[in-house]
């Protein structure tokens, strides 16, 4: 088992590529601390893993502000004690649109979800993570941020803010033996796949997308959760700041 007697937490774990990562983590050992603000989804993700003999809760808490983020942390300290890894994977997004038609309001969530949760995630867990010997941050970015589609502009530019302010917390923890890593996954078949089309997801219009996809399919959670565990564990001891698309070469 590579994460065994590991703690993690894993923001908007309630569905999609979060759920993928935090069931993937379980069936490595770890306990798991689900968060999302979808209760549905994060009860019933803590209840497959539970059901399937692994250690998980759930913590419902909006990761863009602080007090959600103090809930969190202290929900998973007083369950679990500790953790020694945060997966920053909650993330929100416009329609695909003209970047001049997306209000202001819609605007502002992608930042405050996107961005500023990885200013309010640092500041609740850095000090957790050094007083445990180190840890490790992971953010899921996209592949948005480097290779920007049209129709997606400021959410575009909230990834590329997320992978430069990820990079730049990987130098300044390092000498906490805190790492921080990026994952860049392409699109994949979660609850956001229409927003990011902007049309109906029909065989038709997926192909339009997956034609752009040198491996010529999306990505699904477990290609997600696999790298996501790899960066997790002890064998990417020496990896920090570092991106990894998973993207079937989409970004070449
Ligand atoms: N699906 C894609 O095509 C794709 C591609 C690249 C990157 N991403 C990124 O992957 C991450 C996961 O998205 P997904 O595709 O699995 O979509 P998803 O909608 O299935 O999952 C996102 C989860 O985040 C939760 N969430 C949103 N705001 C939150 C908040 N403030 N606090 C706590 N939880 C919150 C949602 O309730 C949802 O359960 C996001 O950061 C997204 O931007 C998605």
């Amino acid at each position: 088992m590579r994460l065994k007697n590991k703690i993690a937490i894993v923001t908007g774990g309630g569905s999609g590529f979060g759920e993928g990562i935090a069931k993937r983590f379980s069936v490595e050992g770890c306990k798991v601390v689900i968060n999302d603000i979808n209760m549905q989804g994060g009860t019933r993700v803590a209840k497959e893993i539970q059901s399937e003999g692994g250690d998980a809760i759930f913590v419902n808490a909006d990761i863009s502000l602080n007090e959600g983020w103090a809930s969190l942390v202290g929900q998973a300290v007083e369950k679990y004690g500790s953790f020694s890894i945060v997966v920053n994977n909650a993330g929100f997004t416009h329609k695909n649109q003209s970047m001049f038609t997306v209000s202001e309001e819609n605007y502002d969530r992608i930042y405050a979800v996107n961005v500023k949760s990885l200013y309010w995630s640092a500041k609740n867990v850095a000090s957790i993570l050094e007083k445990t010997g180190g840890g490790v941050m992971i953010t899921v970015a996209s592949v948005a941020g480097i290779r920007p589609r049209p129709g997606l502009t400021w959410y575009n530019g909230s990834k590329a803010a997320a992978i430069t302010t990820s990079r730049s917390m990987a130098v300044e923890l390092a000498p906490k033996k805190i790492r921080v890593n990026i994952i860049n996954p392409v699109m994949g078949e979660t609850a956001m796949l229409e927003d990011f089309m902007g049309m109906p997801d029909t065989p038709d219009n997926r192909k339009k997308f997956l034609d752009t996809i040198p491996l010529g399919r999306l990505a699904r959670a477990s290609d997600v959760a696999n790298a996501a565990l790899y960066l997790a564990s002890d064998e990417a001891e020496l990896i920090t700041g570092a991106c990894i698309e998973v993207d079937g070469g989409r970004t070449i």
